[in-house]
């Protein structure tokens, strides 16, 4: 089968068009001929890992240091990356229960990667659903990553419908899904990004936007009940006052310093700040397939990328040209 592989750490130039051997499921995976994958930030930090260093990481270093190993120290582990995907099944395993062949499905391998090939075994508890039926197979294939995390952690903060919610990196795949999200829940939602994606961010239904090289959103006397940090770019002091009396500092990337803050103004009433990983779940990836069927969340595709033009691809997002999803179709 064609794969797009890298087998050292670099620039997009490191992912090449290779002939590698299919996968055979075993009993208890699925075979899935990949039609569409994303590129996101676990895409671009995985196939450059070796310059990224712990201070570059948004992670506290031991998750930087965890990462590094699992990726390997001079050269990639894994060398066919793709952490989302949309398909359709193959072959079942015989002790398959959940789905059979000629189910069309979209999922989330995340960190073990490998949605960059025709064909991809996982096994039949993944992060793995039914495809939306009003999506296309490139719709699809950008949808689970940004929007399971952000519906994770709204969800651990119990967002309200009336709340005024401010998204700091709204553009990017989790906060354009954490945009919408909190306008399904209710919320009056602010996104922040830089001038290139207002528009975009938008066209995701945003009430205010904010351009973040032009304008300082703690200087602007708003206040906030949630302030949902994607990047960890915002610093709770400074945001301290842009935060109702009860608001939410809601980090998805924190350094220790955010930890510390959590546990402090955990022991204290007022505003708060928390740090949360979203682990990525079957049930999570299911409730998004209900609110793209159901019209609430959409997926927004900027540029379609042939297989044979990966690294165009990645060249294109890292350049920072990115409005909305960019797709590799294996078709
Ligand atoms: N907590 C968890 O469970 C979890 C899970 C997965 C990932 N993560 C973390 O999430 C992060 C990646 O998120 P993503 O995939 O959404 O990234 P992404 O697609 O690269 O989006 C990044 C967003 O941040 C914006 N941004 C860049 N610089 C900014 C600044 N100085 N101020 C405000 N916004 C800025 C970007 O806007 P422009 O493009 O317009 O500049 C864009 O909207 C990583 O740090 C990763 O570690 C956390």
């Amino acid at each position: 089968m064609k794969a797009i592989v890298c087998t050292e750490y670099g620039g997009p130039q490191v992912l090449q068009l290779h002939e590698i051997e299919k996968p055979v499921a075993k009993n208890n995976e699925i075979l899935i001929r990949i039609h569409a994958a994303s590129v996101n930030f676990g895409d671009r930090m995985a196939r450059n890992f070796k310059a990224i260093t712990p201070r570059q990481f948004n992670m506290p270093f031991l998750f930087w240091l965890m990462t590094k190993i699992s990726f390997g120290l001079r050269q990639p582990k894994i060398t066919v990356l793709g952490s989302e995907f949309a398909g359709e099944i193959e072959a079942a395993g015989r002790d398959v229960k959940r789905f059979k062949p000629g189910d069309q499905v979209f999922g989330y391998p995340g960190l073990s990667f490998g949605a960059y090939a025709e064909y991809l075994c996982l096994p039949e508890d993944g992060v793995l659903a039914i495809k939306p039926a009003n999506m296309t197979y490139e719709e699809a294939a950008v949808a689970p990553y940004g929007a399971i995390m952000a519906l994770n952690l709204l969800r651990r903060v119990n967002i309200q419908p009336g709340q005024k919610v401010l998204v700091n990196g709204a553009s990017g795949g989790i906060g354009s899904a954490a945009l919408q999200l909190a306008k399904y829940f209710g919320a009056e939602v602010t996104g922040v990004c830089a001038a290139p994606r207002l528009e975009f961010v938008k066209s995701l239904g945003a009430d205010k936007v904010i351009d973040y090289t032009k304008e300082d959103f703690t200087q602007n006397g708003e206040t906030y009940d949630l302030i949902f940090d994607i990047l960890g770019k915002s610093s709770f002091s400074r945001c301290k006052s842009s935060l109702k009396p009860n608001g939410i500092h809601l980090f998805a990337s924190f350094k220790l310093k955010q930890l510390l803050q959590m546990l402090w103004t955990s022991m204290s009433g007022g505003r708060k700040v928390i740090c949360a990983l979203a682990p990525g779940s079957v049930e999570d990836l299911n409730s998004i397939k209900e609110l793209i069927e159901a019209g609430k969340i959409k997926a927004i595709i900027d540029r379609c990328y042939p297989m044979e033009q990966a690294a165009e691809a990645h060249r294109y997002v890292e350049e920072g040209h990115k409005k909305g999803n960019v797709v590799i179709s294996m078709d």
